[in-house]
């Protein structure tokens, strides 16, 4: 190496980890009730690396929903930094770099499956990077091929939370983020679209937050699972999974996973 390019390097000003998808600290969250003071979040401090998968996991009103709305600024910290792709979460939801899936699909009835993919183009403009998605290949990424043309009423809630998913790759997000996005379905069609999710963000090479009430689910999609504690909402431990891939259902049946899921179920039993 000459000594110019030695130069450089030591001269490069520090920047802001591009490599983190998100990065909270000490993130506090209150809000102001008529019964008094509600601490939803309490000091949490957590990254995700860009291409993560990290799995919220805790009790009914610890927060969880909270964390979303925050790093997808629907809602302000009250105290704390937020970082997001390298840049505030308001820069980031600006560049349509966020995806969010709730926990009901929420599709219009009156909007073909086509349809409802492609609305965020029409209400919130294409990314600004460009990057919009063809609805169609969505579809299909998500095994919907063939039911472009069916409305909301004739698909069953497992399309109808495949169509939710398509709808918010439309702009390639960086970051998805999920809310119990199958919480309402029974074990096989969860089990199912665990899996497809999995293929789907090893496609996209999206960064995903994903809540769910579910120990298996937590440990099965997760990169890491984040256990969260209730009243006020704070962070218990954050477990890495270090379990194979590409995963599968059978995993679940193995020595490792079954370890894995007793030690978040104990920790969860002292939350
Ligand atoms: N807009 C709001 N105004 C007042 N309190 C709120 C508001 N949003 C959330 N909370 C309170 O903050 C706490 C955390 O709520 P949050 O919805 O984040 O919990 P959660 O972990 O997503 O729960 P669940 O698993 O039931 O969805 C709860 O005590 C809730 O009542
Ligand atoms: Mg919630």
């Amino acid at each position: 190496m000459s000594i110019m390019s030695q130069t450089t390097v030591l001269d490069r000003t520090p920047v802001r980890d591009e490599s983190l998808a998100v990065r909270l600290q000490d993130v506090t969250v209150r809000f102001p009730t008529e019964r008094g003071v509600v601490t939803a979040l309490e000091r949490v401090s957590l990254t995700i690396p860009s291409g993560g998968f990290l799995t919220l996991l805790g009790p009914s009103g610890c927060g969880k929903s909270t964390l979303l709305r925050v790093v997808s600024d629907l809602i302000p910290a009250t105290s704390g930094q937020v970082e997001v792709l390298g840049t505030t979460a308001a820069a980031a939801r600006a560049r349509r770099d966020i995806g969010f899936v709730f926990q009901d699909a929420s599709l219009l009835a009156w909007r073909t499956a086509l349809e409802n993919v492609q609305l965020p183009l029409e209400v919130g403009g294409r990314s600004k990077r460009g990057g919009a998605r063809d609805a169609r290949e969505l579809l299909a990424l998500v095994g919907l091929t063939g039911w472009e043309n069916a409305y909301p009423h004739e698909l069953s809630g497992g399309m109808r939370q495949r169509v939710a998913i398509a709808r918010a790759l439309i702009n390639d997000p960086k970051l998805l983020l999920m809310d119990e996005p199958f919480g309402a379905l029974d074990e096989i069609k969860r089990d199912r679209l665990n899996e497809e999710l999995l293929r789907v963000w090893e496609e996209t090479g999206a960064t995903i937050l994903f809540v769910t009430h579910s120990i298996y689910e937590a440990a099965f999609l997760g990169q890491q699972v984040m256990l969260m504690a209730a009243r006020p909402g704070r962070v218990r431990e954050i477990v890495p999974v270090d379990l194979p891939s590409p995963r599968r259902v059978a995993l679940r049946e193995t020595p490792q996973f079954i370890a894995l899921a007793a030690h978040l179920r104990t920790v969860l039993e002292a939350c």
